[in-house]
């Protein structure tokens, strides 16, 4: 069994992907938002989930709140720590303790993209393709080793409102997927690039274009 704490700041979909997907051999012990209103601590509670909030307002910068984060993390003895809309900058010492066992989820195809407004800067640019990665979290923001993406086409009359909906659908298929090959053990990290052990996939999903 492989312990895994999510932590979350607002409604929580990709959490809620990765613990309907139920995945063998992950025990999900707990989930954490940074603040109170954050929709996802209701659906996970409601399922016996157990959940915290550290707000993050009542910390006198990052690295106290960080090294409280910390605490409260490590009491759950983790495996792996999972991003999903954890909107935070974190520091270099909290991404260094969890190194290896910390992954996130970001709506672009990184490198492309890192920060926040994605899908505005990618329409913007007018880019013919889009997507999603899931990858292990380094000091620097929307930066690390690349697990899995995911591809799709960008239409003509797409706005920010339907190229996210359709991306969503899309990490709630390679978020679950890579939580799984890091239960099952089979993320080798050779040489900062990610290899998922045999028989190995492949690590992209290019999803079929809407016709
Ligand atoms: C997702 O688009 C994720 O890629 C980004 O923040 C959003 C979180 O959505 N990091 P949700 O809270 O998982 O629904």
């Amino acid at each position: 069994m492989k312990n895994i704490v999510i932590l979350i700041s607002g409604r929580g979909s990709n959490m809620q992907a990765i613990v309907d997907a139920q995945i063998a051999g992950a025990n999900i012990c707990a989930v954490i938002a940074n603040r109170p209103d954050a929709a996802g601590l209701a659906w996970a509670a409601e399922r016996g989930i157990a959940t915290a909030v550290l707000d993050h307002k009542l910390y006198a910068g990052r690295e106290a709140f960080d090294a409280a984060l910390t605490t409260l993390i490590d009491g759950y003895a983790p495996d792996l720590i999972v991003l999903a809309g954890f909107m935070r900058i974190l520091t270099a010492s909290f991404v260094n303790h969890y190194a290896g066992r910390l992954i996130n989820i970001h709506p672009s195809l990184l490198p492309a993209y890192t920060g926040l407004h994605t899908h505005e800067r990618a329409l913007a640019d007018g880019v013919k393709i889009a997507g999603c990665t899931v990858h292990f979290v380094t000091a620097e923001l929307d930066h690390g080793p690349i697990i899995l993406q995911a591809a799709l086409a960008v239409l003509d009359d797409d706005t920010v409102a339907s190229l996210s909906s359709r991306m969503l659908e899309q990490e709630h298929l390679i978020y679950p997927q890579a939580v799984r090959w890091f239960v099952e053990d089979r993320l080798k990290l050779i040489n900062g690039r990610v290899h998922v052990d045999s028989p190995a996939p492949a690590a992209v999903l290019i999803a079929p274009p809407v016709l």
